[in-house]
């Protein structure tokens, strides 16, 4: 098929309405993004969007009118919130949904008993839709499950010899799609955010819900309130992309060390590497303008693996979160806790080995233990609850009696606990001021002193007990009594592997591959 590439002149709008009305196809430009249109009430025209685009068909589109009363024959009745909302967002990048009438066809309502009906902002879209006399149905114009299209160039790219013309129409103002609200529901519910915000809506009829799919992705179980929640979508085609959720600071530390890696992050972001940008930390408008340009130009490179700053998921911010999680897959690596990796395991396992590994990797090590000897120089409200649990005693002229302590608090189980409740708190917190950057935490109790909360992921260091008695009667100089006591108030191989999220065997297995698959997983 040869397309047209037409422009906004007046006489190309009534060759495109033509177009439209005898059952053709046409890209066209909206304030949102582009999209591709057809007579709504042609149900052959329709069928032929969903070929065009590759579109599964029970994935519905919407119905886009040029004046506010050319809903009214779509719907089966035009509610008080849907007459509130018409009066304040329309034209505008809002999308209603509502009980359709009998005018709506299957092929449009992808076999749902309601419509989706928005009227465009910009200018042309509606002069397009009053030159072809019907409500336009049109999904956005891009190949089903790549970005949708922000300037005529990408629906060129997607839709040239598939359809009959496309209107040039420059950049699209607002850069993601509208926003999906359907009235269908008891409490009206976003099924897609946009840049007409929960807020604004909640502004005038009150609580809205936010789907849950939109933040969170679907459970394998779960039926999608709108279709096209289930469906892949904006990911680049050859790259990997993975959102990174972590603060300006700890997002530059990773992807500067990364290697073979592209960065998707704000025009402030200090990053070595290659970077694409997508608008700037505090502006939302400004990343929804150019995310999906972002996404598209990730193709026209070598990138094969792509680290995303999260945005923040407030206002418009909800609809870049939504797009780009969507984009990554779910894919989210979590720096925003403080520590990457907790490292724990029994003694004699190694974990001094694993960490001299990782420190070579560029890891900032935390030893857990070394806060533990120095919290009681450091943190002073520690003495005082000692002397209340342990006794006046423990300090003589200003000084703890760590000897005197010990005895006291490793004398029975509970009693260890007692000591364990007062200095726990206080060693995580005194690690978390150390954390910096990529952190490994090595913490042999990191279970037991709630220290797994602030990793991202735990790792166990295990090796066999007869291994690990021997490394520690070597390197500590103790009898195998005392080695088996160690053990016995520690917790066991198997335990420490079912806490944790990886394992790495320290009997003589390689553990530089170990740790590589690590972090081949994890970041
Ligand atoms: O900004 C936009 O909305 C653009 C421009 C061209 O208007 N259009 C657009 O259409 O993004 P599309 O088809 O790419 O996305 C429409 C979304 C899909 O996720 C679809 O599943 C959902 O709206 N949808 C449409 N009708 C629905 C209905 N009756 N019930 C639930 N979801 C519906
Ligand atoms: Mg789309």
């Amino acid at each position: 098929m040869n397309t047209k590439i037409l422009t906004t002149d007046t006489s190309d709008i009534s060759l495109a309405g033509e177009i439209i009305a005898n059952g053709g196809l046409v890209a066209f430009p909206t304030e949102t993004v582009y999209g591709l249109g057809a007579n709504a009430f042609d149900e052959k025209a329709v069928k032929a969007i969903y070929t065009a685009k590759g579109r599964p068909s029970d994935n519905p589109l919407i119905v886009h009118i040029a004046k506010k009363d050319d809903i009214i024959p779509l719907v089966q009745e035009l509610t008080e919130e849907a007459k509130i909302l018409i009066e304040a967002f329309f034209p505008g990048p809002l999308t209603i949904i509502l009980k359709k009438s009998s005018k709506i066809n299957n092929v449009v309502s992808g076999g749902l008993d309601t419509v989706a009906v928005r009227m465009p902002q910009n200018k042309i879209a509606r002069a397009l839709i009053n030159a072809s006399g019907c409500p336009v149905a049109a999904p956005s114009a891009n190949s089903s499950g790549l970005p949708s299209p922000t300037k005529a160039k990408y629906v060129i790219d997607d839709m040239m010899g598939k359809i009959d013309a496309i209107i040039d129409g420059g950049d699209s103002d607002f850069g993601v799609e509208s926003t999906v609200l359907t009235l269908a529901t008891d409490v009206p519910t976003i099924l897609r955010p946009g840049s007409v915000t929960k807020e604004m809506i909640e502004a005038v009829i009150g609580k809205v819900e936010v789907a849950k799919a939109v933040l969170e992705g679907m459970q394998n179980d779960e039926v999608a309130q709108s279709p096209g929640m289930k469906y892949k979508h904006y990911a680049p085609q050859k790259a990997k992309l993975i959102m990174v959720n972590a603060t300006k600071e700890q997002y530059e530390s990773f992807v500067n060390q990364q290697k073979d890696a592209y960065a998707l992050c704000f025009e402030d972001d200090n990053v070595t590497i290659p970077k694409i940008t997508y608008g700037k930390e505090d502006d939302d408008i400004s990343q929804a303008h150019q995310l999906f340009d972002a996404l598209r130009i990730i193709d026209t490179t070598d990138a094969k693996k792509v680290y995303a700053r999260i945005p923040s998921a407030s206002g418009v911010g909800m609809a870049v979160y939504n797009r780009l999680i969507r984009a990554a897959a779910f894919n989210v690596i979590d720096l925003k806790k403080p520590f990457t990796i907790g490292l724990t395991g029994p003694s004699g396992a190694g974990k001094g080995y694993v960490c001299e590994i990782f420190k070579k990797l560029g890891f900032k090590i935390v030893d857990a233990d070394l806060c533990a000897r120095q919290i009681f120089d450091i943190n002073k409200e520690i003495l005082p609850q000692l002397q209340k649990e342990f006794g006046n005693d423990i300090i003589e002229n200003g000084t703890l009696n760590r000897h005197l302590l010990a005895d006291r608090a490793f004398a029975t189980k509970e009693a260890t606990q007692q000591l364990n409740a007062i200095t726990h708190p206080a060693i995580i917190e005194l690690c978390k001021q150390q954390a910096q950057g990529l952190c490994v935490l090595d913490a042999p109790q990191l279970f037991e002193s709630g220290g797994n909360a602030h990793c991202y992921k735990t790792v166990a260091v295990v090796a066999d007990e007869e291994t690990r008695l021997n490394r520690i009667i070597n390197r500590d100089g103790i009898s195998e009594n005392q080695a088996r006591a160690r053990f016995s108030a520690q917790l066991t191989n198997q335990q420490y592997i079912e806490k944790c999220d990886f394992v790495i065997f320290n009997n003589g297995e390689d553990l530089h591959s170990q740790i590589h698959n690590i972090l081949e997983e994890i970041l």
